[in-house]
């Protein structure tokens, strides 16, 4: 099973500590949310377990950390200043603001000769007579491109001083690139090779929602993989159907995920191929085209990123492309002699979106002996905020409260660990199933004479008699299985 609809989750969230509205007590922000002690930490897990695999567990993988706020011909260069927009109509009637490519309206293949990304021509959108969603008026304004970059200024600049202007960066990609030089040097790589980074991107999103699905603040994982011209759409495959694993690897259900190959039209300018993750995001939708949306995305870039920032290319009269670098991003093949652009294999991902679908997934419920039904979210141990609870019997027995606090203490080295003694055993189990805890451990009075306690799994609720001094071993093998 897994959650029916993001409602749940958002619930989930704010009950238990995982996700609040952001600056509530003031009335929030549209769409911004803040992550509170548990969701931190199922973040840091999702980040620390792609960083794993992505730098660590490879032997052709660099990390990085660059700057948000780049010198702003970075943004000039790669194409978002004149492309990096949406096509934004009113309704005149009701006054709600729209995506236009999100009233259902596809360019033509004569449309898409000139296109550039985003862009839709404002004929179209009369010629199709396309209605506003929320009142059915087809009195819409022509579209016009809003550039989604959030705008800000370096140093004690007026607002209206262009010299001073900047913007707050819209993928962390292009930090990668503009440091491929450093990098190469640096690190003495052969192709191929790749540049992972993690790290905030904003964008000043014309529609918002679906709580941490789509906001103008975010976290991405993205790697940039170099590779030679010709080996780009192998490279590309093995991208994809490592990715896809990975999230399966995460405990996500494979039928909750699917590959999407995205058409032309949809192809960001650089792009020669682009396939997106998706996921089940919305399973109460009855259409079920309706029910997937993108969860990341695996681009095959070309060689557009390195060429676009490099000093050498030149128009046909041999006047410089791009006048302001001043780095030559051409790699130089020792075995061949020949001096190239790579190709470039970009698979990019939400911290965010992977969290969410995560906790989707590993939602379920149980019904007790009882009758009662409890939430038991199935996370999988490596990315559960909590890894194990140690629960005192009876919290008014010193004896059995400070072997209990001892038992914390000498895990919490090598595993999170939390003492709780806020509650009857049987709620302070149901709160533990709640937030994904893999293990609660229960010291009662019998473990103050053989020196042992009651393990007790989240998934199968079955209970094992372990000794303490077994306990970080017999833990630590657990969370691996
Ligand atoms: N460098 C390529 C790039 O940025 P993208 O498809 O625009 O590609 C990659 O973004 C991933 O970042 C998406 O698949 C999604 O998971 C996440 N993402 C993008 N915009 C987002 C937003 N407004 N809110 C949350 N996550 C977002």
């Amino acid at each position: 099973m897994s959650a029916p609809n993001i409602e749940t989750i958002v619930s989930l969230a704010k009950r238990r500590g995982f996700v609040f509205p952001s600056s509530e007590i003031y009335g929030g922000l549209g769409s911004a949310w803040d992550y509170g002690p548990l969701g931190v930490e199922l973040c840091n897990n999702v980040k620390q377990s792609w960083w794993r695999w992505m730098v660590y567990e490879r032997d052709d993988i660099e990390g990085l950390d660059s700057s948000i706020i780049l010198n702003r011909l970075v943004w000039h260069y790669s194409g978002h200043e004149d492309t990096f927009s949406d096509p934004l109509v009113d309704c005149r009637n009701c006054n709600s603001r729209l995506r236009a490519d999100k009233l259902g309206y596809q360019p033509s293949d004569e449309e898409l000769k000139d296109r550039t990304v985003g862009e839709v021509l404002p004929t179209a959108i009369r010629e199709r007579r396309v209605a506003c969603p929320n009142c059915g008026s087809k009195d819409l304004t022509e579209p016009r491109p809003f550039n989604l970059m959030f705008r800000t200024h370096v140093g004690a600049a007026a607002e209206d001083d262009l010299s001073s202007l900047v913007y707050l960066r819209p993928e962390t990609a292009q930090g990668i690139f503009i440091n491929f030089a450093n990098i190469l040097t640096t690190s003495r790589r052969k192709l191929p090779f790749g540049v992972a980074q993690i790290g905030k991107s904003f964008r000043n999103e014309v529609t918002p929602g679906n709580f941490i699905f789509r906001t103008r603040e975010f976290e991405q994982m993205e790697m940039e993989y170099f590779v030679r011209p010709g080996e780009d759409e192998r490279v590309h495959q093995e991208w994809i159907d490592g990715c896809f694993e990975w999230f399966t690897n995460l405990g996500i259900s494979a039928d909750n995920l699917r590959l999407y190959e995205q058409p032309k039209e949809e192809l960001a300018h650089y792009a020669k191929r682009t396939v997106d993750i998706q996921y089940r995001f919305f399973p109460e939708r009855e259409e079920q085209e309706r029910q997937w949306d993108e969860l990341m995305g695996i681009a095959n870039r070309t060689d557009f990123d390195l060429r676009t920032h490099s000093k050498k290319p030149e128009d046909a009269e041999g006047k410089r492309l791009n006048p302001d670098s001043t780095e030559d991003l051409t790699y130089f093949d020792e075995a061949t002699k020949e001096r190239f652009y790579p190709y470039v294999i970009e698979p990019a991902a939400g911290v965010n979106r992977t969290v969410l679908s995560v906790l989707m997934d590993a939602y379920s419920e149980k019904t007790n002996d009882k009758g009662e039904t409890r939430v038991i979210l199935k996370l999988h141990p490596t990315l559960a905020p909590i890894k194990a609870a140690i629960l005192p019997l009876a919290k008014n027995k010193p004896e059995i409260v400070g072997m209990a606090k001892a038992i914390k203490r000498s895990l919490q080295p090598v595993l999170r660990a939390v003492y709780d003694d806020t509650g009857g055993i049987g709620k302070l189990y149901a709160r533990q199933d709640e937030i994904g805890t893999p293990f609660c451990v229960t010291v009662d009075h019998q473990s103050l004479e053989d020196e042992a306690v009651t393990v007790r799994d989240r998934d199968t609720w079955e209970q094992e008699r372990v000794k303490v001094s077994d306990l970080q071993e017999h833990l630590s093998n657990r969370l691996k299985e």
